[in-house]
């Protein structure tokens, strides 16, 4: 088969790994991927949000199945547009990835099918927010309804900060809606619980906690992620049953009741406390990074999955799981999230050699007169397999100290709830 993958990030490079171990594969069209993908697949540069020019390419390089990264494609429409020019396409449709398009469509699933979250109000004016204000207590948390690049969510401690960020968002901060959400701040362990969907059936496809903070002991800007881990031992059977019942079979109603069913990855952001799961947020793709430490842990075949799932035979394959843990550290731009610089050179990265255990995936890197550089603000993940937390964490620090990016920066303490726990026991 001959297979076209979407997005540039460190999850299409793990997932674009992983689709080249599979004997089904022939060909790697990464649209437009980054330097590690231009490795082992052929990259072409393309905005991903030109659908018509997707489709040309498609056609081109004959294009058997298209599997969608990130989610902005996604909630644009691209899986719809695909279909309807009769493409193969692994990632959800237009309608079902609201669901992480729209916070107030998700919120208000969670209201008629009473799934557990926090207190919400959906707002489109000021006066909605005092309201709000009246019956909720501080701090309050502000979310932008549509798309804002992890940028939407501000937990305010004071009333005057709520109506400042709520004024913002009215005023149109974030292009995809001007309409905001306040919540109740929960309280609790987050994590995530990842599912493979097609329109009958769903399989589980790992856990995992990943650290948004910039800094060491989770201080400092949100970013996408600066690392991850999996499993997510807070993630038991009790809670995985109640994740299960009382938050993905009454969403998965929720989307065949309209007539509209789900496909694809789909990623729930969880609040955990005294063993009952919260829905924070749903994702309507992989993880990034935490695609980057599901995936070493997967054993069966990642395109007989895609493929059945594209092709609603989800129900005929049994994905199976290495017992292995496994850890993600990302190797970010001095400055980021801010501003940082781009074209720095990676001088030692051609001759890190890895063990079978550890990978090494690019995120935002590409090549220029033959040398690595950076090209984002998150550059590199380097994963590697274990038993252990605390040895997968000394593992990979070894690495990142080869390759010794003098514009680099990365946390030393990625996993650190899981490490103290484990040390106690
Ligand atoms: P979201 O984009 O909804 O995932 O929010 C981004 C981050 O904000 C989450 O990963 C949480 O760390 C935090 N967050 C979101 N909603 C809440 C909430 N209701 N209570 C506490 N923290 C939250
Ligand atoms: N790491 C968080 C996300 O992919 O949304």
């Amino acid at each position: 088969m001959n297979i076209g993958l979407i997005g540039s990030g460190g999850r299409e490079h793990a997932l674009c790994k992983k689709i080249l171990e599979s004997k089904l594969t022939n060909r790697i069209i990464c649209f437009p991927g980054n330097a590690g993908t231009s490795k082992i697949a052929t990259n072409i540069d393309v905005d991903i949000l030109n659908f018509k020019e997707i489709l040309r390419l498609v056609r081109i390089y004959k294009i058997d199945l298209v599997v969608i990264g990130p989610e902005e494609p996604l909630v644009k429409g691209l899986t719809d547009f695909l279909k309807k020019n009769k493409i193969k396409v692994f990632g959800p449709n237009k309608y079902a990835a609201q669901l992480e398009g729209s916070k107030a469509f998700m919120k208000k699933i969670c209201a008629k099918y009473k799934i557990p979250t926090a207190k919400f109000k959906i707002c489109s004016k000021i006066k909605d927010v005092h309201n709000f204000l009246r019956k909720c207590d501080l701090p309050i948390v502000v979310k932008a309804d549509g798309l804002a690049a992890g940028k939407g969510v501000t937990i305010c401690k004071t009333v005057k900060q709520t109506l400042n960020i709520s004024s913002k968002i009215f005023n149109g901060k974030f292009k995809s809606s001007k309409k905001l959400i306040l919540e109740e701040f929960l309280d609790g362990e987050e994590a995530s619980y990842f599912l493979v969907v097609d329109n009958k059936n769903y399989k589980f496809f790992g856990t995992a906690q990943d650290h948004k903070r910039a800094y060491v002991n989770d201080k400092g800007p949100n970013t996408g992620g600066m690392g991850a881990y999996s499993p997510a031992p807070i993630i038991n059977k009790l809670v995985e049953k109640k994740i299960i019942e009382r938050i993905v079979k009454p969403t998965l109603i929720a989307l065949k009741k309209k007539r509209k069913s789900y496909n694809g990855f789909l990623y729930v952001g969880l609040m955990i406390k005294n063993n009952e799961p919260y829905l924070i947020e749903y994702n309507i793709r992989m993880g990034d990074p935490e695609c980057q430490v599901i995936l070493p842990r997967l054993k069966t075949d990642l395109v007989k999955i895609i493929e059945n799932t594209a092709s609603n035979k989800l129900k005929d394959i049994n994905i199976k799981w290495k017992k292995e843990k496994s850890m993600t550290i990302v190797l970010c731009s001095k400055g980021y999230p801010g501003n940082y610089r781009k074209n720095c050179k990676i001088n030692n990265l051609s001759k890190i050699k890895l063990s079978k255990k550890n990978f090494l995936y690019h995120a935002g890197t590409k090549i220029k007169n033959k040398q690595y550089v950076s090209n984002g603000g998150r550059v590199l993940n380097i994963t590697s397999l274990g038993t252990n937390f605390l040895e997968i964490r000394k593992e990979i620090i070894s690495i990142i100290k080869k390759i010794n990016w003098k514009n680099g920066f990365y946390r030393k303490d990625i996993g650190w709830r899981i490490i103290n726990k484990d040390a106690n026991n």
